[in-house]
């Protein structure tokens, strides 16, 4: 992923201050203890190289987790910074971003939607069944005061989608991240998980779909000041023809 937000940032002639990661980061210490789809998919990527040399990731980083991490390993760290520069941000947390005297709080809400673990308390969930998140945790971000950024894995119920692999015209039902966005008022939302890049609306609260890496719209630079309710996209990365170079290799 690092490579594309450096080709990205040459590309724009920026830096970026901080790169916010909206879940399936693919967090895998281990390797052989990677889940199925995960196998069957990307594998374990990166990650258990760099856990193994403590290696700093380029950029700070925030991440929420997915519905594909070792999320055992991810509870059991004393510290949010699982590697140098890159944060877990655990559900119902708040994150501040600094950048000179620019301050943005971000909270999550990783993992997604299960009606059967929605109503359960976080801490009776074990094992695979981590990848959900609850309703106490939603409720406990949303007591945790004013937020800029939202980042849930998930799309808030009520986003609709297009095209999606349950039919044409699906609308998510990820119930509590809709709540979340009218309790908290975030200035933008953003959430991965159904691989598609969009823009919708939940709770008046903008709501931006990061597709999967490398499709186009993965990277997305976006510049918040603090003490603005505005925002603007700068660009999205790659391009699509990038894209279909990505492919054809
Ligand atoms: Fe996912």
């Amino acid at each position: 992923m690092y490579a594309e937000v450096l080709a990205f940032e040459a590309a724009l002639s920026v830096r970026f201050d901080w790169v916010l990661h909206v879940g399936d980061f693919g967090v895998w210490p281990d390797p052989t203890r990677i889940d199925g789809a995960t196998r069957r998919h990307e594998g374990a990527g990166d990650f258990p190289t760099w856990f193994a040399e403590h290696r700093a990731v380029p950029r700070p980083t925030v991440f929420i987790k997915g519905n594909h991490e070792d999320f055992v390993w991810l509870d059991a760290q004393p510290s949010a910074e699982v590697l140098p520069g890159l944060h877990y941000l655990r559900n119902g947390q708040v994150q501040e971003l600094r950048s000179g005297d620019e301050v943005l709080r971000v909270g999550g809400i990783g993992g997604c939607y299960g009606p059967s673990d929605f109503e359960r308390p976080s801490a009776s969930l074990q094992g695979y069944a981590k990848r959900h998140y609850t309703r106490d945790e939603i409720v406990g971000l949303a007591a945790r005061g004013q937020l800029d950024v939202v980042l849930t894995h998930d799309a808030p119920a009520g986003v609709p989608f297009e095209q999606h692999r349950r039919g044409p015209g699906y609308t998510s039902e990820a119930a509590g991240l809709d709540e979340l966005l009218a309790r908290t008022q975030p200035r933008i939302c953003f959430f991965g998980h159904h691989h598609t890049r969009l823009d919708s609306k939940v709770a008046e609260v903008p709501c931006v779909g990061v597709n999967k890496a490398p499709h186009p719209g993965c990277l997305i630079a976006v510049e918040i000041k603090s003490g603005e309710r505005s925002w603007r996209v700068l660009a999205e990365w790659p391009t699509r023809k990038h894209d279909s170079e990505h492919q054809a290799r």
